[in-house]
């Protein structure tokens, strides 16, 4: 039984579904845990770039069966495209790509409540990507989710979307002064999903359980990042999930003790999307070349991500919460040209300096981070895949972090495409 779970240890992008490519030809199966379409997952190779939402990054390896499993929120429109992309890609996904039927579905009502509830947040509103999460989560925790085995079942699918729309049009009438949604027009549009849909469908926590027995090996592709986890993150500037470790068992119906490995993905330096507290934050010009040298613009939305330095506070408490054992670490060719590199190993509130990591966003907000001032190595290391060959302070600035966690970075990436990657020694 072996099972390794993949999480992105910061906010976000940290480059996720590049490692989840790389490492597909050592797994049979790559599963999706939790989130949806709020996901970007950009997989470069032989010239190309393809950004995945919903379908684990480890497509594109022909032997690799891809699952989607219960704990993810599926908006079905996505998915189609999803999955028409692929095919004109020439990426077969019938009978290699597995949906769960107790997977909740994304409406259109849950993008429209997640819009109008942002509004209506303000200056307080959580920057979400408006594919619907949190809304989604909401109605599966209220146990009034519509999920994908609803879809194969018309009089069922038609009777939970009229007690749903019935619902949500007087929230969106009365609250949020919004138009109501036509419900015969959705119940058609959803109808249709369920031929189109049916092929995929599968009880997956039967497919995973089985490999298991079989002694295959399975890559748990998590979403987001520690630090959006909505229990472990910077709430309430969260998602609606838990993309740590843990969200990785019961998003798939896999037992904790098939899990042998955890993997963290961190940039480098830091990125967040969307608001919250970034006590590493830059602002002004040293933020702007950062998010240009490193295309710091989100994948999903397009939005620019906020850039800073790396901060080891936080990636300790990411280690801690998600047991990681090994870490990437990515888009380390973006600081090539910079002079000196501050790493932050600690956070200053009032007249105390702590290395944990406080969760509550007021704390937060309030922290100095204390630098230790890294020499930069001024020397390309973009394509480099040698560990030798990397600038000897590069290699140490590498170590300096690896040190300090306590954790092996076991691959160091150097660009965005498959083969431009270290596996160190
Ligand atoms: P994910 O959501 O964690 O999969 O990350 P994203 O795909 O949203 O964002 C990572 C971005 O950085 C993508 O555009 C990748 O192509 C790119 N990328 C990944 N690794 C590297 C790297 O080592 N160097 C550079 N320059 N870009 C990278
Ligand atoms: P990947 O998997 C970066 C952020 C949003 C917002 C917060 C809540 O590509 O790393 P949501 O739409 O989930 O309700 O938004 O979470 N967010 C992400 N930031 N990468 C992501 O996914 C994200 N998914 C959500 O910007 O701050
Ligand atoms: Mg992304």
């Amino acid at each position: 039984m072996s099972a390794t779970v993949l999480i992105g240890a910061q906010w976000g992008d940290e480059g996720k579904g590049k490692i989840v490519d790389l490492l597909s030809p050592q797994f049979d199966v790559v599963a999706r845990y939790q989130g949806g379409a709020n996901a970007g997952h950009t997989v470069c190779f032989g010239g190309r770039t393809v950004v995945l939402h919903q379908i684990p990054s480890g497509i594109f390896h022909p032997h690799v069966r891809c699952v989607i499993g219960n704990g993810v929120v599926i908006d079905p429109v996505a998915l189609l495209e999803e999955i028409r992309m692929l095919e004109s890609l020439g990426v077969r996904t019938v009978g290699r790509l597995f949906i769960s039927h107790m997977a909740h579905l994304i409406m259109p009502y849950h993008k429209l409540l997640d819009e109008v509830g942002e509004e209506a947040r303000g200056a307080e509103r959580v920057g979400t990507t408006g594919r619907g999460i949190g809304p989604a989560y909401v109605d599966k925790f209220a146990r009034v989710g519509i999920r994908v085995v609803d879809l194969l079942d018309r009089q069922v699918l038609c009777r939970k979307l009229r007690a749903n729309l019935e619902a949500k049009n007087e929230l969106l009438r009365r609250l949020y002064s919004r138009e109501p949604l036509d419900v015969e027009a959705i119940i058609e549009q959803y109808v249709a999903f369920d031929q189109m849909i049916d092929p995929y469908v599968t009880n997956t926590v039967e497919l995973l359980n089985d490999a298991l027995e079989q002694g295959q090996r399975l890559l748990l592709e998590g979403a987001q990042g520690a630090l959006l986890d909505v229990d472990f993150g910077t709430y309430p500037f969260v998602t609606a999930s838990h993309p740590t470790a843990g969200g990785a068992c019961t998003g798939l119906g896999i037992p904790p003790t098939a899990i042998r490995g955890v993997i963290g993905v961190a940039k480098a330096y830091t990125t967040r999307v969307g608001n919250g507290p970034f006590p590493t934050e830059l602002s002004g010009e040293e933020a702007e070349q950062l998010r240009l040298r490193g295309k710091e613009y989100g994948a999903t939305t397009g939005r620019p991500r906020r850039t800073g330095w790396l901060d080891l506070v936080s990636l300790r408490h990411a280690v801690r919460i998600n047991g990681i054992q090994e870490l990437a670490l990515t888009k380390l060719d973006v600081l090539d040209s910079l002079e000196e590199i501050p790493v932050c190993v600690a956070y200053r509130i009032g007249e105390k300096i702590t290395t944990v990591f406080p969760t509550d966003v007021q704390t937060l907000e309030r922290v100095e981070p204390v630098y230790e001032v890294l020499p930069g190595w001024k020397q390309s290391t973009a394509g480099v895949t040698d560990y030798g060959a990397l600038p000897e302070r590069a290699r140490a600035y590498v170590a300096f972090v690896s040190d300090w966690l306590r954790v092996p970075v076991r691959w160091i990436s150097t660009g965005p495409a498959r083969e431009q990657t270290i596996l160190c020694p």
